[in-house]
């Protein structure tokens, strides 16, 4: 399986284990990644979400084989399922990153309530170098987050950054040893055994409520754009030259 769900003691955690792949994530596992939320989310033993990846590696985000060979068609799509569900979660959700966070790998964690790193996590938003755009509401929150021109450079350019930039700059709560974040991480998560449930859901109602109709409006004029250029040549190029380890040559295109 490469997506583990689990419930233990109020947590339902849901952690990405294929790392032959560097955790890159399929159709398959966004739905399974959307049934696990959407359950957690009405189970009455669950008082918070926890996402994990593997030791080495959070997520190297979508898989571009899926990208090129079953790109998302519509709405009900898996990966916008994913984060139908992740942006509507009413209980709070916790992430808990170590290793490599890139893609949707991190723009997953700007809809989670809590966000743990290690010191050695590399971020990364590489969708214009691979012919893409920003998703998930990325277009939206990077600019408010740190502003015009350092959001240019983690989503024009694509550079990565460091888990400490990202507590830094509010896209994370805190920097840990790498060994620590995932007990941390459950350790936050099961803090909300001890507080009254439906405060906790009501009050993450109230934290998100401004936001909420613009955040699924760009989710919604980012997936169009997304779905026509994962069919553009750029995207093609860059997808191919993926798997022929190469550098993409875009000097073709105007
Ligand atoms: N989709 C599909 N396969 C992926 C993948 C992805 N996003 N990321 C890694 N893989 C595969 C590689 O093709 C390779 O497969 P192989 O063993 O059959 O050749 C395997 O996972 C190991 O990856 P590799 O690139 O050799 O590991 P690395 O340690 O050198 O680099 C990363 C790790 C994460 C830095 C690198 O794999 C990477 O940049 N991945 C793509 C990230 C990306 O652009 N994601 C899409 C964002 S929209």
């Amino acid at each position: 399986m490469s997506i583990k769900t689990a419930i233990h003691n109020g947590v339902a955690t849901i952690e990405i284990a294929r790392p032959e792949k560097k955790n890159a994530l399929t159709r398959e596992m966004y739905q399974t990644m959307a049934d696990a939320l959407v359950a957690a989310n009405s189970a009455k033993s669950v008082r918070a979400v926890l996402i994990q990846g593997q030791p080495e590696i959070f997520t190297s985000g979508n898989d571009i084989e899926d990208f090129m060979s079953s790109p998302p068609r519509d709405e009900d799509a898996p990966v916008f399922q994913f984060m139908r569900a992740l942006v509507g979660c009413e209980k709070p959700v916790v992430a808990a990153v170590t290793g490599a966070a890139i893609g949707i790998g991190t723009t997953l964690l700007f809809h989670c309530d809590f966000v743990f790193v290690s010191d050695e996590s590399r971020l990364a938003m590489p969708f214009v170098g691979l012919g893409l755009v920003p998703e998930f509401a990325s277009s939206l929150v990077v600019p408010r987050l740190m502003g015009h021109v350092k959001a240019a450079e983690k989503l024009l350019l694509g550079d990565p950054f460091t888990g400490a930039e990202a507590a830094e700059c509010g896209i994370a709560n805190r920097v840990l040893p790498a060994a620590e974040v995932q007990a941390h991480a459950r350790r936050v998560a099961e803090r909300f055994n001890a507080l009254a449930p439906s405060a906790v859901r009501e009050s993450k109602r109230l934290m998100r409520r401004h936001s909420a109709d613009e955040v699924m409006e760009t989710i919604k004029v980012e997936a169009e754009i997304f779905g026509a250029r994962l069919r553009s040549p750029e995207a093609m190029e860059a997808f191919q030259a993926f798997f022929q380890k190469r550098q993409p040559d875009f000097s073709q295109f105007e």
